[in-house]
């Protein structure tokens, strides 16, 4: 790729302000000052600002500890979003949400530059479980547990299986492999049940570290990310 693109898609300059750091001798690659933009530098070439090493990778993946009170959104013109919680170069990388939480959700939230990993995951089509803890104002039975594996009739659609364990009596655990607007409170809705709190606890093969605070991230080791890739191969095709 060309630098002054590079620098570009890190968010770091515009190409016209690139031309200035160039100029300057403030980039180096592989430790030599480059001055020239068009140059093209290779994926694991050691490109520094200043004399400062930079991330160069184009392709990130991010675990989000979603608080409440938060969009999950790419951005609003009044409220905070996700994005707001990482650091600009995320952003100019074009890192989208997987899916979506509700404002008042909390838990796990991936992140990726990677859209068509994105798609692949959130697909019914693929079988990725989203796995919820969702605390109710009534008592959780086992008639809503096999209604739940019967699969919920809902207004505008029937929901796939799911599955609920019942933790205590009115908090469980939800897993479903869909992810339509509202749909697992929907679904106790259904059920005569009112959602007070939803915190999403694991996603495909990836559980929220316990480390993050709300409001937390952190990128996804190799191995959780090859995990991710395998998990979105699913078993059908979309
Ligand atoms: N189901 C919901 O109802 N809300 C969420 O945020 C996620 C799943």
């Amino acid at each position: 790729m060309r630098l002054d693109k590079l620098l570009g898609a890190l968010g770091l300059c515009t190409r016209s302000e690139s031309r200035e750091l160039f100029r300057r001798g403030r980039v180096t690659v592989n430790g030599e000052t480059v001055r020239d933009g068009a140059k093209n530098v290779a994926e694991d070439a050691a490109v520094c600002l200043d004399g400062k090493p930079l991330d160069t990778r184009l392709t990130r993946h991010v675990m989000l500890c979603k608080p409440s009170g938060v969009l999950t959104a790419a951005e609003d013109p009044r409220q905070k979003t996700v994005m707001d919680l990482l650091p600009p170069v995320y952003r100019a990388l074009g890192c989208m949400p997987v899916g979506r939480l509700d404002k008042d959700t909390t838990g796990l939230l991936l992140l990726t530059t990677d859209g068509e990993l994105a798609h692949r995951l959130i697909s019914p089509a693929r079988h990725v479980d989203k796995v919820y803890r969702a605390r109710v104002d009534g008592v959780l039975t086992q008639e809503d547990a096999a209604a739940f594996a019967a699969g919920i009739s809902l207004k505008d659609f029937t929901a796939l299986p799911a599955r609920l364990e019942i933790l205590s009596p009115d908090c469980g655990l939800v897993t479903v492999q869909e992810g339509k607007y509202h749909q697992v409170k929907r679904m106790f809705g259904a059920r005569g049940k009112t959602v007070v709190q939803l915190h999403r606890v694991s996603f495909g093969p990836l559980a929220l570290d316990e480390d993050l605070q709300p409001g937390q991230y952190r990128e996804l080791t190799e191995e959780e990310a090859a995990a991710l890739q395998k998990a979105a191969a699913g078993s059908h095709a979309t």
